[in-house]
């Protein structure tokens, strides 16, 4: 799904399928050849199949461990925490930052790791799902969710758990519109938001989080 361009750089090109589907080269042929090159195997011949990266090498620190790689400037952080460093527990939903599941900690911050370019992360500190709990004792979000039933597939679970944990922690789960405003980006497709606010409410509750 990943078109090589993390980070929501995207500009304002006209999508590749949308100027296949224009019919070019079918029946306007004649409107083709107007704007074409005329010798278009040779210019195609001219262009490589891929467009290969600059790598360059940055040091991060995941779930408290240092880490050094050399890896393509243009990698998402969640590619990185996912297929570089096998920590599966983000998850990759949309790939577009628009459903949450691949949120993690950068620094302070809650980030939707699909649109952090994983350059972004050098010299940085990354908590993932799997460093919320690094001792085995399940963090007090992971143990709400289970006690409230808020979730089903779990798919989105991480990445509401992750941002749950920063809502809690700056004191601002205040009541159940405050969480679902701030919860907003992690959509759930299973329908599991009442069980995910009173989960949340519980915790803030206690001020655990
Ligand atoms: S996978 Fe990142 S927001 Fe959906
Ligand atoms: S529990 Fe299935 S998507 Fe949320």
């Amino acid at each position: 799904m990943s078109d090589g361009i993390p980070g929501g750089e995207r500009g304002p090109q006209v999508p590749r399928r949308v100027v296949l589907g224009t019919g070019l080269g079918t029946g306007a042929g004649a409107s083709a050849g107007a704007l074409l090159p005329l010798r278009p195997r040779a210019a195609a011949q001219s262009v490589p199949a891929t467009e290969p990266g600059a790598t360059i090498r940055i040091r991060l620190t995941v779930n408290g461990r240092p880490a050094e790689l050399e890896i393509d400037s243009r990698a998402s952080l969640l590619d990185l925490l996912r297929e570089r460093l096998g920590l599966t527990g983000t998850k990759k939903g949309c790939d577009h930052g628009q459903c949450g599941a691949c949120t993690v900690h950068l620094g302070e911050r809650s980030v939707v790791s699909c649109l952090t370019l994983a350059a972004k992360a050098d010299g940085g500190r990354v908590t993932t799902i799997e460093g919320l709990a690094p001792d085995g004792t399940l963090h007090p979000l992971q143990r709400a969710f289970i006690d409230h039933d808020a979730l089903q597939c779990g798919y989105c679970t991480p990445g509401q758990i992750m941002s749950a944990a920063i809502l809690v922690r700056d004191g601002r789960a205040t009541g159940a519109e405050a969480v679902r405003e701030f919860m907003s980006g992690n959509l759930c497709r299973c329908g599991a938001y009442a069980g995910i606010v009173a989960a949340i409410l519980s915790v803030a509750e206690t001020r655990e989080g």
